[in-house]
């Protein structure tokens, strides 16, 4: 990272499955002018391209030379991986799942570092994940930790795969999203977790417009620190 590069705003929202970050870290990045990154969907595309190569969900050498390979776009909330749009595929519980476990590699985390931070451009980053605040963007202007009860955060995604058309059952998302929690949070490279400088946003009984107010106070406050 150049010097020049850690001048540029960094606004880091990690916190676990559907918390409702991504809305809120994408809300704020508009309200701001900023760009947007999405870390999980690098996860969730690079195992869906290993997938379609027939890369195994374990193979870390494997699954690095693929991440160095992929050619990875982002156009507002449409993905492209190599040229194809595949902002649907991605999206389901079962992509999410084959991200989850190969985030577990730290070889691999390690090959998709850089590519994500080549994201912090100028006028500024708002950026959402996991170890956005811890590994990716350590110097980040604010670090935020946005969670919301299991069974919020369940609802939360039962409605947004209904409203997809998608079939949905509750008890079996409550059930994956715990799995899911416990995994990210247990595994030894860069596990789900507030840091001491994170901000916590329990956004369980605050609506989309409060949190992503909170958020830009935040980043104000921050903004005026030496
Ligand atoms: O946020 P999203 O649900 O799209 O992320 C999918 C998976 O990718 C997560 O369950 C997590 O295991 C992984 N991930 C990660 N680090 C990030 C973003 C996502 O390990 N910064």
């Amino acid at each position: 990272m150049s010097d020049m590069d850690q001048s540029i705003p960094v606004i880091a929202i990690d916190g676990p499955s559907a918390s409702g970050k991504g809305t809120v870290a994408a809300l704020v990045a508009r309200a701001l002018g900023f760009h947007y990154l999405d870390s999980g969907a690098i996860y969730r595309v690079t195992a869906y391209a290993a997938q379609q190569a027939g890369v195994a969900l374990e193979d870390e050498p494997g699954l690095v030379e693929l991440a160095h390979k992929i050619a990875l776009r982002f156009d507002g909330v449409e993905v492209y991986l190599n040229g194809a749009a595949v902002g649907d595929v991605i999206r389901t519980e079962e992509a999410g799942r084959a991200a989850s476990r190969i985030a577990a590699l730290p070889a691999l985390r390690a090959a998709l570092l850089q590519r994500q931070r080549d994201f912090r451009q100028t006028p500024g980053l708002v950026t959402d994940g996991r170890d956005m605040g811890s590994v990716v963007f350590p110097d980040a202007t604010v670090k935020i930790f946005l969670t919301a009860s299991a069974e919020e955060r369940a609802q939360r995604r039962y409605k947004q795969l209904i409203d997809k058309g998608f079939d949905a059952n509750l008890a079996a998302l409550l059930q994956d999203l715990r799995e899911r929690d416990a995994r990210d949070a247990a595994r030894s490279s860069a596990p789900l977790r507030q840091t001491a400088d994170a901000e916590l946003l329990d956004t369980t009984s605050l609506t989309i417009a409060q949190a992503v107010e909170r958020v830009l106070q935040w980043f104000q406050v921050a903004k005026t620190r030496p």
